[in-house]
C-alpha cells in the first residue's frame, strides 16, 4: 500500500477529493518563516517520544529510531542540506516526513497523544525563552557599556533640560544612568514574562487532551520547563505570552529611541556634546561634509515597527474563539522580527556606547547659558530664611536683570547681586558655580559625583 503520506500528497489528504491550488497552498503555508523553530520542533518531539516509551506508549526501539532520525535531520539543517517543502506546509510536517523517510514506522508513531496546536505552542514557547535569555544578556552588555561611559564621566558637567529648556546641571554620568536604569526595569520585565513562558503545552493535544496515558509532568521536566499549563483549551490557543513579551520588547525600544533621540541632537553640530564613532555612521551621497548618526535615526525608526508587531499581536488574539485556529500562525512573523530587531539594536548599541566621545568644554559652555544655577542661589536664599516662595521671586527679579544686562548670575558682583535681597552674602559664588550646584545634590538619586559613583556601585554589583 502506498504511504498516504507521501511528498505530494498532505497528511490529511485521504479526506479530501481536490488538492488545493498553489495559491492556496502558498497563501497557507508556513514553513518559510516557521523553520526557525526547527531546533526547538525537534527538541519538543524527543521529548515526546521519550515520555511516550517511559509510558509504554511507543517502544524503546521506536525511541531509539526517532532519536537516530532526528540527529540526522538536525546535522541536515545545519549543514543546509535539509530540503523544506512548501507542499508539507510547515516546519513540524517538514520534520515528521523526512523522519519517516528515514526512520520508517517509529516516524510515523511520533504524533501519537499530541496536535501539531500543542506542538506548536510548545515550540514557540522554547523559541521565545532563548530569545528572552539572550535578550536578557544584552541588556547587561548594554548597561554595563553604558556604566563605564557614566563612570568615565562622573565629574562632566552639562545642563540638564525641562521642555528642552535649561533647567539645572547635572553630571554626564548621572544622565546615563538613566538609561541604565530603564534597561534595568526592562531586564525585569523579560524576566517576569519569561516565568509566564516557560510552562508546557504539549499534553494538550488537539484542544481537549488525549486518550493516551502521558505524563505531562516528566515532559515539561526534560524541556525545563517549570510546570505544565493547566488548562487544554487555553493551552493551544492563547498567545498572551508572546504579546507580553512583545509589549516588554516595546518598552525596550522605547528607551532605545529616547536614547537615540539625544544622541542626534548631542551630535548635531549645533549642540556638539558627543560625537559618534566613524563605524556607526554614514556620509551623505551629495554633500561630502556630511556625518551622519544613522544607527540612533535607524534605531528610533524600528521602534515603530516593534510597536506595530505588539498592536498587530493583540489583533490577532482579540477576536478568537477558544480553541486553536489558524489565525494563530500569524503570530510568528511579528514575534520573531520583534526579537531580529531588538537583538541586533540592542547588540549595535552596546558596541556604540563604548564608541561615543563627550565632549566637556561644550556641555561646559552650554550649562553656562541659561541660569541654570538659579534654583541654588534660591535655595541658598532659603537656607539664610527667606521663605521658598519670596526667594523665587528674588531670583526671578535677578534673572531679569541679567537677561537684560546679557550676563550670568555668577558675573554680577555682590553689590549687584545684594540689590535683590539682603541676605546675600560673599559665600554666593560658591553655591553659583556648577560644580558646587551639581555637588550640593548629595543624596540618593541625585546627580552629584559621589552619587553617581554610588549608583555605578549599586549596578555593578546587579551585574555580576
Ligand atoms: N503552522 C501552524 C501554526 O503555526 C501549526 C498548527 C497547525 N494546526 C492546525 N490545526 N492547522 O499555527
Amino acid at each position: 500500500m502506498t504511504s498516504q503520506f507521501s511528498k505530494k500528497s498532505e497528511a490529511w489528504s485521504a479526506r479530501f477529493s481536490e488538492p488545493v491550488s498553489d495559491l492556496v497552498k502558498r497563501y497557507t503555508a508556513s514553513v518559510f518563516f516557521d523553520n526557525r523553530m526547527a531546533e526547538f520542533d525537534i527538541q519538543g518531539s524527543l521529548a515526546h517520544a521519550e515520555m511516550l516509551t517511559a509510558q509504554n506508549i511507543i517502544s524503546a526501539q521506536d525511541y531509539a529510531d526517532i532519536q537516530k532520525g532526528m540527529t540526522q535531520i538536525l546535522a541536515e539543517i545545519g549543514s543546509g542540506k535539509f530540503e523544506w517543502l512548501l507542499d508539507l506546509e510547515d516546519v513540524h510536517l517538514n520534520i515528521e516526513k523526512r523522519l519517516t523517510e528515514l526512520v520508517g514506522d517509529a516516524g510515523k508513531r511520533l504524533h501519537t497523544g499530541r496536535s501539531r496546536n500543542d506542538q506548536v505552542a510548545t515550540d514557540i514557547r522554547l523559541y521565545l525563552r532563548s530569545a528572552i535569555d539572550n535578550i536578557v544578556t544584552l541588556l547587561g552588555d548594554l548597561r554595563s557599556a553604558l556604566v563605564d561611559l557614566a563612570e568615565k564621566n562622573a565629574y562632566t558637567i552639562l545642563p540638564g533640560f525641562t521642555h528642552m529648556q535649561v533647567a539645572q546641571p547635572i553630571t554626564f554620568g548621572h544622565h546615563v544612568l538613566a538609561y541604565v536604569e530603564m534597561f534595568g526595569r526592562d531586564t525585569e520585565r523579560m524576566l517576569d514574562c519569561r516565568k509566564r513562558v516557560n510552562r508546557l503545552p504539549l499534553g494538550a493535544a488537539a484542544l481537549a487532551g488525549t486518550t493516551f496515558p502521558i505524563d505531562r509532568e516528566r515532559v515539561a521536566r526534560t524541556l525545563g520547563f517549570d510546570e505544565v499549563c493547566y488548562n487544554s483549551l487555553d493551552a493551544v490557543s492563547d498567545r498572551d505570552f508572546a504579546i507580553e513579551f512583545c509589549a516588554a520588547a516595546a518598552l525596550i525600544m522605547t528607551h532605545i529611541s529616547r536614547m537615540s533621540e539625544e544622541l542626534v541632537i548631542w551630535m548635531s553640530p549645533r549642540v556638539g556634546f558627543i560625537d559618534i564613532a566613524d563605524r556607526f555612521c554614514t556620509g551623505s551621497s551629495i554633500m561630502p561634509q556630511k556625518k551622519n548618526p544613522d544607527v540612533p535615526e535607524l534605531a528610533r525608526g524600528k521602534t515603530g515597527r516593534v510597536n506595530g508587531h505588539l498592536i498587530a499581536l493583540l489583533t490577532l488574539m482579540k477576536g478568537q474563539p477558544l480553541a486553536y485556529n489558524k489565525d494563530n500562525q500569524e503570530d510568528k512573523e511579528p514575534l520573531f522580527d520583534t526579537v531580529d530587531t531588538v537583538i541586533d539594536t540592542l547588540r549595535i548599541f552596546a558596541d556604540m556606547a563604548g564608541g561615543i566621545t563627550v565632549k566637556p568644554e561644550a556641555m561646559r559652555a552650554a550649562a553656562l547659558q541659561g541660569y541654570a544655577t538659579a534654583t541654588d542661589l534660591a535655595d541658598y536664599l532659603v537656607k539664610k530664611g527667606l521663605p521658598f516662595r519670596d526667594a523665587h521671586e528674588a531670583v526671578a527679579l535677578a534673572v531679569r536683570t541679567c537677561v537684560d544686562k546679557n550676563c550670568d548670575l555668577s558675573d554680577m558682583s555682590l553689590e549687584d547681586l545684594q540689590q535683590f535681597s539682603g541676605l546675600i552674602q560673599a559665600d554666593v559664588f560658591e553655591v553659583l558655580t556648577l560644580e558646587g550646584s551639581v555637588a550640593a545634590r548629595n543624596h540618593v538619586g541625585g546627580t552629584a559625583p559621589q552619587q553617581v559613583k554610588l549608583a555605578i556601585a549599586r549596578v555593578r554589583a546587579q551585574l555580576k
